[in-house]
Formats: structure tokens, C-alpha cells, sequence
């Protein structure tokens, strides 16, 4: 145990988080040290950031790297060689032919809003401007992402957002295909599994069906994989196992190994209506990242490791559904690979202090669903302690 340092004064930071216990010094894969040397099992990865745990050496080498050859940042006035490398890693590996990078999830969405809507009036669509998105879905915190986040109490202080959302239920094939039929839509946006708002996964038939409304009419079909992609359900895609493929998809948290990066990624159709000028961003696709992105990119990649994703999720489903069988107060269990909400009797938030009290690192995703994001790279032992601690707690 080391000295108790004092608390850190948060006051000068913003107040729009309210930051628990104690103060992280260290890390080291599935767990983080606290400065008094208390160790504790992290099971939000950072929320869904550190896929690779905390102090992946491949990642740490990769920076170092970057940081040794002494360019960290150009702009995208020029070119490098790792966003190079990183956008033709992504096309191979996806359905895309195109990327455009930038540095966070509700940037990803707002370039996949302009991409759309640029691509709609390259086809003479001036009118079709609009955007369905979905009840429980999140996209992010700016103007356009907001729009399209149904988050009643997120949006209501900053009204008037950007106009044009629909929101549709998931599942209701019907009411899609009415607001698809006023010739409005220029996207139709969709987290695989809607995380922040549950961890609902979307049934493979209702993404299917989706593709094929798209098609018909003439839409762009947007996957938000910001928070379920690049590994987290035991695919390199979390669209994978519907067996369709987007026009554009969204990615961010954990493609530059815990650096900040999102990524835009998109067939040629829609990329050829994007012109230089168009949309920029000073940061995004920097050296830096891009060489931390590589690393990270490459090693979830790999199809031994996503084997084992998934081999540990299975254990993890077995752990969660006794869980619910023996435990009165888990209603429900559900989830993918390792990203799996526990809806609870009460007050989720509750559940997650106590578990930090215990040394589990737990979040919420909604008032009484606790949800459960382990690093990839977590051991068997490391899932039966997490999840016994939280049956503890529970
Ligand atoms: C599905 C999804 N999209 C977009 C975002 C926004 O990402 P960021 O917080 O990096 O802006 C999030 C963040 O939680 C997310 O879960």
C-alpha cells in the first residue's frame, strides 16, 4: 500500500460529470490501481474504450514509436503513412472503400449526417435531407448527433437541434417504410445493439429488413458501431452475424487502443459524392493515433484472438444466465460477446457504487440496467471473480 495522497480538487473542472471514488495511478490489462495501491477489476474498459485492457504493450509500443520518430501531428495538409495504412486495414477488413478519420463517436455521426445528405444532393435529391434514427438509440452529444439521440432530458436544455429526425421503434419494419415513403430520407441510422440505452441487441431480421427498405428507397443505411464494433461482440463487426452491410458505418472508442479516434467508414458510392473542401478536421488520422489505432487494429483483427472473444463470451453468457437463475433480483439478462446489461430490481446506479466499494468496476446503461463491458483480452478467472463479486453486490 502507498501513501494516501490527497484527494485531487476537481473544481476547476466542468461540472457535467460527477466522478467516483477513487484516483487511477496504473493499470494493467482487465484491472486499474487506485494511488492508495487498491486494486480494482475493471469491467467498463473505459466504456468499451480499452478493448485491449489497461497497458497493452503492443499499443504502448506502437506510440512509443510514433512518439521516438517525432511526428505526432501534420495536419491532413500532407500525407503519412500510418492513417494510410490504418484506412486500408479498415477497407480490407469491412465493407467499406472509403474512410474518413476524426476523433470521437459524435463527430463519426455528424460526418455520416453530412456524407448522407452530400451524397442525396450529388444524386439531385435536394429534398431528401431527413434522417430516421431510434427510440433508445445514441449517437452523441453535438447538435446533429443529439438530434438524432432520443434522449428526451439530453436534448430538451438545447433546443433547437438539427431538424429533420424521425424517430422509429426498433422492430416496427411498418413505420420505417411510411417515413421512407415521403421521399424525405436521406439515412437511416442504428446501433446493432443499442448500448447506452439498454444493451438491446437488434435482431438481425429488423437490420435485414432495414437494408432492404433502404434499398427501395433510395436511403443510406448508417451502422453506429462507435461503442459495439472493432471486436466487442466477439466479431470484428457487431453487424456481422445479420449477414448485410451498411453505406456507411461509425466508429470510435476503441480504435486507437484508448487514444481518441472515430472513424467514418463508407462504400465508393457514397464517397465519390464527397469533394475536396467538402468536410475536414484538423486532428483527426494523426500520426499518433493512427499508429496506436494499427496496433490495436491488428491485434483484435486477428481472427485467433476474436475466436477466444468469443469462446470467453460463452462462459460469460453461462456466468450471467445462472446469475439471473439464482439471483431474485436480475430480471433480465442480456448482451453479446462482452458487452451484456443486467437490468435490475432498483436503482442500477446503486449497484454500480457498491460494486466499486467491492473493487468491481461496473456502469450503467439506463436507470436499472447495470451493464458489464470486460476487456477482450480478460482472463476465465477474471469473468467467475467479476461476476461473482457482482452477485455479491446484488
Ligand atoms: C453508439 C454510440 N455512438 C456515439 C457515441 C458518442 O461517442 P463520443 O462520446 O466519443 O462522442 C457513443 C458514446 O457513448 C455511443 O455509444
Amino acid at each position: 500500500m502507498g501513501m494516501t495522497a490527497a484527494t485531487p480538487d476537481t473544481s476547476a473542472l466542468l461540472g457535467v460529470y460527477r466522478p467516483a471514488g477513487p484516483v487511477f495511478v496504473a493499470g494493467e490489462r482487465a484491472w486499474l490501481v487506485s494511488e492508495e495501491g487498491d486494486r480494482f477489476l475493471d469491467f467498463t474498459s473505459g466504456i468499451a474504450v480499452n478493448a485491449l485492457g489497461h497497458g497493452d504493450p503492443d499499443v504502448a509500443a506502437a506510440i512509443r514509436a510514433a512518439l521516438d520518430a517525432g511526428v505526432v501531428h501534420t495536419s491532413n495538409l500532407f500525407r503519412t503513412r500510418p492513417a494510410a495504412e490504418l484506412a486500408e486495414w479498415l477497407v480490407e477488413h469491412s465493407f467499406a472503400d472509403r474512410v474518413f478519420f476524426c476523433n470521437s463517436g459524435a463527430e463519426a455521426t455528424e460526418g455520416a449526417l453530412k456524407f448522407a445528405r452530400r451524397w442525396a444532393r450529388s444524386l439531385g435529391h435536394d429534398g431528401r435531407t431527413d434522417v430516421i434514427a431510434f427510440r433508445g438509440g445514441f449517437h452523441g452529444r453535438t447538435m446533429g448527433a443529439l438530434a438524432a439521440t432520443d434522449r428526451p432530458a439530453y436534448q430538451a436544455p438545447f433546443a433547437p437541434l438539427m431538424p429533420g429526425v424521425h424517430f422509429a421503434g426498433v422492430d416496427d419494419v411498418d413505420g420505417v417504410a411510411k417515413l421512407l415513403a415521403g421521399g424525405t430520407v436521406a439515412a437511416v441510422l442504428i446501433e446493432p445493439i443499442q448500448a447506452e440505452g439498454g444493451v438491446l441487441p437488434v435482431k438481425p431480421g429488423f437490420l435485414q429488413a432495414l437494408r432492404a427498405l433502404c434499398d427501395a428507397a433510395g436511403a443510406l443505411l448508417v451502422f453506429d458501431e462507435v461503442q459495439v464494433g472493432l471486436g466487442r461482440t466477439g466479431h470484428l463487426w457487431a453487424h456481422e452475424p445479420a449477414g448485410v452491410a451498411p453505406d456507411l458505418m461509425t466508429l470510435a472508442k476503441p480504435l486507437a487502443g484508448g487514444l481518441p479516434m472515430g472513424a467514418v467508414l463508407m462504400t465508393e458510392r457514397v464517397a465519390a459524392a464527397m469533394q475536396p473542401g467538402d468536410h475536414g478536421t484538423t486532428f483527426g488520422g494523426g500520426p499518433l493515433v493512427a499508429s496506436a489505432a494499427l496496433a490495436a487494429c491488428r491485434k483484435i483483427g486477428d481472427p485467433s484472438f476474436l475466436a477466444e472473444v468469443r469462446r470467453k463470451s460463452h462462459e460469460l453468457a453461462n456466468h450471467l444466465g445462472a446469475l439471473a437463475l439464482s439471483n431474485p433480483r436480475v430480471r433480465d439478462v442480456r448482451g453479446a460477446g462482452m458487452i451484456w446489461g443486467v437490468e435490475v430490481e432498483g436503482s442500477a446506479a446503486g449497484v454500480v457504487a457498491r460494486a466499486l466499494e467491492a473493487g468491481l468496476l461496473l456502469c450503467t446503461a439506463g436507470p436499472d440496467v447495470v451493464r458489464i463491458l470486460p476487456p477482450l483480452v480478460v482472463s476465465d478467472d477474471e469473468l467467475r471473480r467479476g461476476i461473482d463479486l457482482l452477485d455479491e453486490v446484488l
